[in-house]
């Protein structure tokens, strides 16, 4: 059987989400039931870059599933600090793992690890591109609290340009007839292959600058914070950042049923005042991550989830995104993939 992976949250068919999705709150519900099926197995969590839900919730999970957990946290205490190349750290990891959970600075990077694995990969995050399994926590959570994933109408906030679990989000949603009303400044508006994922599917796409103007329509609020790390500068982040703020003020505005949702971590884009608000449901959201990558873990070990690496066309051409794997592992082949606005590189979907 050929080896599936987790790379992009629509490597999962619609059914093959929901399947997780209520096994995830089967899980939630009966943990007991769920103890010690994944006993003799082992996931390596890779982590190139800090994390402190999504490392902990992988390693909760594995070993509430029975199964074991190796891997490193700081790269600069193995042997990526001699230069060894993902391609040999990944390959040489799958030979140890029954399943890896990557994360990486670089975007596109998920992608590559697969074309190396011997067993499954996830990806926990590529740079800022995909986090998919950031997406199965979300929408646990909303599955939870709204009882359907259909029509809803979803504002997302903050740093949609490079805010990686809103790329993740919007293509699960794009799935559900979602109303999506994007609030950001102009500078941190969504990336062309997300744009072009929304109009692709048909999802009605409202852009705004006001979270105040934004927010009386919505069922869901997805904040997040500016991600300062993926700046070109400082002075460019300085600019950006403290825009958004949701307080009790604005919630005034909002409807009784909003769920609101943050992938965490927060800086100052929601006051902790908020926190005591019957609508905030971030903690729950991130505790519901445990039981959402139990639920992908075991569907995984079962050798029955993600796709088997899809077969890309070489691509003449070098990848003009910076921030893309295959300019800085240069061995990696440069693939293609044709989208509706024209050719893209395979790893991190910049147009070609
Ligand atoms: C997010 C991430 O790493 O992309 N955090 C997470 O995984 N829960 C969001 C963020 O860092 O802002």
């Amino acid at each position: 059987m050929p080896r599936r992976h987790l790379v992009d949250i629509c490597d999962l068919s619609k059914e093959e989400l929901y399947g997780i999705l209520n096994l995830a709150l089967e899980i939630k519900r009966f943990p007991k039931k769920y103890y010690g099926i994944c006993d003799g197995r082992i996931l390596a969590t890779l982590f190139y870059e800090p994390s402190t839900r999504t490392q902990m919730s992988f390693q909760t999970a594995m070993l509430r599933l029975g199964g074991k957990v190796i891997g490193f946290s700081d790269p600069a205490t193995t042997s990526v600090s001699k230069g060894e190349s993902l391609k040999d750290t990944v390959k040489m990891t799958s030979g140890y793992a029954d399943v890896i959970a990557i994360r990486h600075p670089y975007e596109g990077s998920a992608r590559a690890c697969a074309l190396y694995s011997d067993c499954p990969v996830i990806n926990a995050g590529d740079g800022g591109h995909m986090h998919p399994t950031q997406t199965l926590t979300d929408l646990t959570t909303l599955l939870l609290e709204k009882g359907t994933l259909n029509g809803l109408t979803v504002g997302m906030c903050g740093d949609l340009k490079n805010g990686r679990t809103v790329h993740s989000l919007i293509k699960a949603m794009s799935r559900y007839r979602t109303k999506f009303v994007l609030i950001s400044t102009k500078e941190l508006r969504i990336p062309d292959y997300i744009r072009d994922c929304i109009t692709e599917s048909g999802c009605s796409c409202v852009e705004a600058e006001r979270l105040d103007e934004a927010i009386p329509e919505l069922d869901v609020l997805y904040m997040t914070r500016i991600q300062r790390e993926r700046f070109k500068s400082l002075t460019e982040y300085e600019e950006q950042k403290g825009v958004f703020h949701l307080d009790n003020q604005k919630l005034r505005l909002a409807k009784k049923e909003l769920t609101i949702l943050h992938p965490l971590p927060r800086v100052d884009e929601i006051l902790v005042e908020v926190d005591e608000d019957p609508r905030a449901k971030y903690f729950e959201q991130a505790v519901n991550g445990m039981y959402a990558r139990m639920a992908l873990i075991a569907h995984m070990l079962d050798g029955r989830t993600g796709i088997p690496m899809p077969v890309y066309p070489p691509s003449g051409r070098r990848c003009p995104n910076t921030a893309c794997i295959t300019n800085k592992e240069e061995y990696l082949p440069r693939m293609q993939r044709v989208d509706i606005s024209g050719p893209v590189c395979a790893y991190c979907e910049s147009k070609l």
